[in-house]
């Protein structure tokens, strides 16, 4: 499909807003721009990259209802030639569509996302960001636009990508460890449910814990299963642990876990750094008594925002910590880390061809 575009004057394009910025937030800034397409009548149609602004839809919407909605998290880097360099933008086209059958949406052509986001990221390459733990954080989403108030999936829906130059997710970046909640009365999914779907319904389900665990000094909730047995996520993050021998574990794949692409990359690059992986049902029974016996080293998250995010602590709903290892951040985790976003920006190579340059179209 031909996209078309709508573009801002060079005059009133507003790039200079984050020039000399060192300490970027996370998702707070958009570019000029933003990609369109619309499902209708049976077909998307109409791909477009239009300047960033409101859209139009009506109040009986599906989405704003029933939130048939779904999104995707993805980033682009700037290397030292200059040159802008999305990360694994396909694997996220895939997943929207993964996404999309779970909760009846339409699927869209991955060709198209990656296309659309990458030549969305070519008119506003001024403002990818080149600050240390900074990137141009990809967001596309797709919603339901219907105006329609039975609950069915809608017949019509809005595809869009829009782009945020940002820094760290947890403010502080890799250096900053985190602590996370371990409770039996929150649940961010359930087995049969939509957890392995990025919908935002999973991310309105975890907005309360995220407050009780923030009253808790925690970042976020270490979350089980609905039989409060097995250890599922981090927050909006994978979860991983690292044995005394350096084995990294991250939690099996369920229908109530989202596939993490970073996990799925670690799983590639941590046995060319000498490290075994394997993914398993961890029982969190098992885990605290290895964390406190000493079997278990290291912990953290794995997220596309979050990249690598050193847990150095537990908290329990009593108030009671369990600390990791001695509480700093891990020698393997910091590795893990260094090599994973090395790749991400260009200083080593790109061995299993992650990254795909941002043409001038
Ligand atoms: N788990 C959840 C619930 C998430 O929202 C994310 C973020 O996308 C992840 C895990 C990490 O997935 P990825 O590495 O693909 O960003
Ligand atoms: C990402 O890691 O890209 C995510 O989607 C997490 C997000 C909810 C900020």
């Amino acid at each position: 499909m031909e996209i078309t575009s709508k573009l801002l004057p060079e005059s009133d394009r507003k790039y200079s807003q984050i020039a000399g910025i060192k300490d970027l937030p996370f998702g707070q800034f958009r570019t000029d721009h933003m990609f369109l397409v619309d499902y209708k009548d049976g077909e998307w149609k109409n791909a477009r990259i239009v300047p960033y602004g409101p859209i139009e839809m009506m109040p009986g919407a599906v989405s704003l209802h029933y939130g048939q909605t779904i999104f995707e998290g993805a980033k682009a880097f700037r290397h030292a030639d200059g040159e802008i360099y999305a990360f694994r933008l396909d694997q996220n086209a895939k997943r929207m569509n993964v996404s999309a059958e779970l909760i009846c949406m339409q699927s869209i052509s991955e060709e198209l996302q990656v296309e659309g986001a990458m030549r969305l990221m070519d008119i506003d390459r001024k403002w990818c960001p080149d600050v240390p733990e900074s990137s141009l954080y990809i967001r596309p989403f797709m919603f339901a636009t219907e105006d329609a108030l039975g609950v069915r999936p809608s017949r019509e829906y809005k595809y869009c990508v829009i782009l945020s130059p940002s820094g760290p997710y947890y403010a502080g970046g890799f250096n900053h460890s985190v602590r996370l909640l371990i409770t039996d009365k929150y649940h961010r999914a359930v087995s049969g449910g939509t957890g392995a779907s990025k919908t935002g319904g999973n991310y309105t389900a975890s907005l309360k814990p995220g407050m009780v665990a923030k009253q808790c000094g925690a970042s976020q909730v270490l979350y089980l299963d609905a039989t409060n047995t097995y250890i599922e996520e981090a927050g909006a993050m994978n979860h991983f642990h690292i044995m005394k021998d350096g084995t990294v574990i991250i939690p099996e794949f369920t229908d109530s876990i989202l596939r993490s692409i970073t996990s799925i990359s670690m799983i590639e690059l941590l046995p060319t750094l000498g490290y075994k992986v394997r993914q398993e049902r961890i029982a969190i029974k098992d885990f605290v008594a290895q964390i406190k016996s000493g079997d278990i080293i290291e912990a953290g998250g794995f997220g596309t925002a979050a990249v690598v995010s050193p847990v150095n602590e537990y908290v329990f709903d009593d108030g009671e910590i369990l600390k990791v290892g001695n509480g700093e951040i891990g020698e393997h985790t910091r590795k893990i880390y260094e090599a994973y976003t090395a790749i991400q920006k260009g200083a080593a190579p790109d061995k299993f061809g992650w990254l795909k340059k941002v043409e001038r179209y």
